[in-house]
């Protein structure tokens, strides 16, 4: 049997959703693809999970630089040939102190607007190959609650919270629907998950109620190993 493939994009932490996104992929067989835009981030962590016995690779993929991207799947094309599982895991810095949209910084929202949307709607051009080569694949978009201030009025008490990246977040949420009806005559499915509030930065100290990483990987998990009658173009909280 051929081994399912996932790339997962910001993978530079040890403390991040992303690496916990990768181990869990990996414990279920799949080959994993550590991407970070410095490579000697990611590096470490496939080490860490080939180290546990699982098959893992670092690469180097920037969200802003389209070249990074097509190295990326070239070599994906040269080695495993499909692939099975994109999780769209990395984000540009959240703007969280910033509490109105009249005080966004607007080089922060296009920041977030090329890493969170661009990027991913990029990658998953760039991508769609092995993705089709793939028997069912599956992409994930790695969405926020801060989106949901947006498409539902939802009050986090401000008119709104992390404009740049609650902003960015929402058209995260508006690419997974339009690229899900986009592919709907193929067997790849395109959700976006809310992960929850999750204890990837102790160094703020201020993270709370906030859960491991691996308990909110595993909502992303389930999208990214749908059925073939699951969803698509929804969007979920875990
Ligand atoms: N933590 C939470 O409470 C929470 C809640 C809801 C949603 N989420 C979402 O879950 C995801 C992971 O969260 P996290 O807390 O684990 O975040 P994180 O570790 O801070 O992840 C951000 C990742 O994105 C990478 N990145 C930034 N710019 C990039 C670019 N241009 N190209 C490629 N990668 C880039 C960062 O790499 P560098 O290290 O190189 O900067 C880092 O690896 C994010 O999408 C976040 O919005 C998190």
């Amino acid at each position: 049997m051929t081994t399912k493939t996932a790339l997962i994009t910001g993978t530079s932490r040890p403390v991040g959703l992303g690496f916990a996104i990768a181990r869990q992929l990996a414990e279920l067989d799949y080959h994993v693809i550590l991407t970070a835009r410095d490579l000697a981030r990611a590096e470490p962590l496939a080490a860490q999970l080939r180290k546990e016995g699982h098959r893992a690779t670092a690469l180097r993929l920037d969200l802003t630089d389209a070249v990074s991207m097509q190295e990326a799947a070239g070599h994906l094309a040269r080695t495993d040939g499909h692939l099975d599982a994109l999780i769209n895991n990395a984000c540009a810095p959240v703007d969280f102190t910033v509490m109105s949209a009249l005080d966004a910084d607007l080089d922060a929202v296009r920041s977030a607007l090329e890493v969170d949307v661009l990027g991913p709607w990029r990658l998953v051009q760039v991508l769609l190959p092995m993705l089709k080569a793939a028997p069912a694949a599956r992409i994930v978009n790695v969405s926020s609650i801060s989106a949901q201030q947006i498409a539902t009025g939802l009050d986090l008490g401000a008119s709104l919270r992390a404009p740049a990246h609650s902003f960015a977040k929402h058209s995260l949420d508006v690419l997974t629907t339009v690229l899900a009806r986009a592919l709907k005559d193929t067997p790849i499915l395109v959700n976006a998950v809310d992960p929850g509030e999750t204890a990837t930065h102790p160094e703020r100290g201020d993270e709370g109620e906030a859960r491991p990483a691996d308990e909110s990987a595993r909502g992303v998990i389930w999208a990214a190993t749908l059925d073939e009658d699951g969803p698509t173009g929804e969007l979920f909280s875990s």
